[in-house]
């Protein structure tokens, strides 16, 4: 019998498979199938700004920054009155959640500007949750707002937000950022325990015929787990921080490879969507059989083994690669 266990955030899971934010968990009842299916954690589906602060100032600032026009930019976010799942129903389905299940579960907030609406870490916090995972995505158009700026804005929006709750933070994170290892070594100083890399973002697409900018959700697939692992890998031993691995996760050597790389827990969504809530059995087996063939005897034996601190060549992970990568295509069959 192999070990699965892992620790994140402070919490013992079974296993490093753990369900990322997907419309799934807006129903109790998957929850608790994905918890049957093995799951060793669900982070719940995000509770956003946007619903909570529809018309507040800070959103309003960030907004108009860059858009043209604040009430264009304001079509582009879904209409409050429409949203079946409010902020206090979200409240009541994570509390319901928790008392239906025995793994932890791990709320999420969605947002970008400090203000009223981050009352909420603290509801999730009392409404159960074992630790929250804060969203940040924004997406800078504003040729005057620097870098800087923005990670500024990033960081004391984590420090708030930490000074809220009791409960572990994690800040979840897309990969666009131009000093990756310095601005994750921040956001740990300001209260991040855990680093969940990358969020994926979804790029609209344009609709030829109505010449509209529409919006496109594509699920992902094994080959986007590259660029978090190479992340995590390079991160793994620097950053004092938990890491969770999310984009690209569908099969158990995707699971395996997130360890190996550094990751505390492995997170899915589109594998799970795609194939069904089955698909978790099927990582969580497949992960075992692995490591018996493989002999491992346990997640903590793996993890980090071949982040970029442990491996024979670190280069590999930088830009010494990068030459080798294009000489060694091979254009014979061209
Ligand atoms: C339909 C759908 C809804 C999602 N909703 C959220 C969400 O509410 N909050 C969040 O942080 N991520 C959300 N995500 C992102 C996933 O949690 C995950 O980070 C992303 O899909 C990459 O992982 P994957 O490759 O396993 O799908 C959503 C993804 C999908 C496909």
């Amino acid at each position: 019998m192999v070990d699965l266990t892992t620790t994140y955030l402070g919490l013992n899971l079974k296993n490093p498979l753990v369900a990322s934010p997907s419309p799934l968990s807006e129903k109790v009842e998957n929850v608790k199938r994905m918890e049957e299916a093995g799951i060793s954690a669900v982070v719940m589906y995000s509770l956003f700004e946007e619903q909570i602060t529809h018309e507040s100032l800070e959103l309003d600032y960030y907004l108009t920054r860059g858009t043209e026009s604040f009430a264009e930019a304001l079509t582009y976010f879904p209409d409050v009155g429409k949203y079946s799942l409010t902020p206090d129903v979200y409240i009541e389905t994570l509390r319901k959640t928790k008392q239906a299940v025995n793994i932890p579960v791990i709320g999420s907030l969605n947002g970008v500007s400090t203000g009223g609406w981050i009352e909420y870490a603290r509801k999730i916090q009392e409404a159960g949750a074992d630790a929250l995972e804060l969203n940040l995505y924004f997406l800078p158009t504003d040729l005057n707002l620097t870098s800087s700026q923005l990670e500024d804005n990033y960081v004391k929006l984590v420090s708030d937000i930490h000074a809220k709750v009791n409960i572990p933070l994690a800040v979840k994170l897309g990969p666009y950022f131009t000093a990756l290892p310095n601005f994750s070594q921040r956001l740990v100083e300001a209260g991040a325990k855990g680093l969940v890399l990358f969020n994926r973002f979804y790029q609209p697409d344009l609709d030829l015929e109505a010449l509209e900018v529409v919006p496109n959700l594509v699920l992902s697939n094994s080959e986007e787990l590259r660029l978090p692992l190479r992340w995590i890998a390079i991160l793994y031993g620097k950053v004092n921080a938990d890491f969770a691995l999310t984009s690209g996760v569908h099969t158990a050597e995707d699971a395996i490879k997130a360890v190996m790389a550094g990751a505390n827990v492995a997170m899915s969504t589109s594998a799970i969507l795609k194939h069904g809530i089955n698909a978790i059995h099927q990582i969580l087996n497949g992960m075992e059989a692995w490591m018996t063939e493989h002999e491992y005897e346990s997640v903590r034996q793996m993890r980090g083994s071949m982040s970029q601190g442990a491996v024979a060549e670190p280069a590999a992970f930088e830009r010494a690669n990068y030459m080798k990568v294009l000489s060694s295509f091979n254009t014979q069959s061209i």
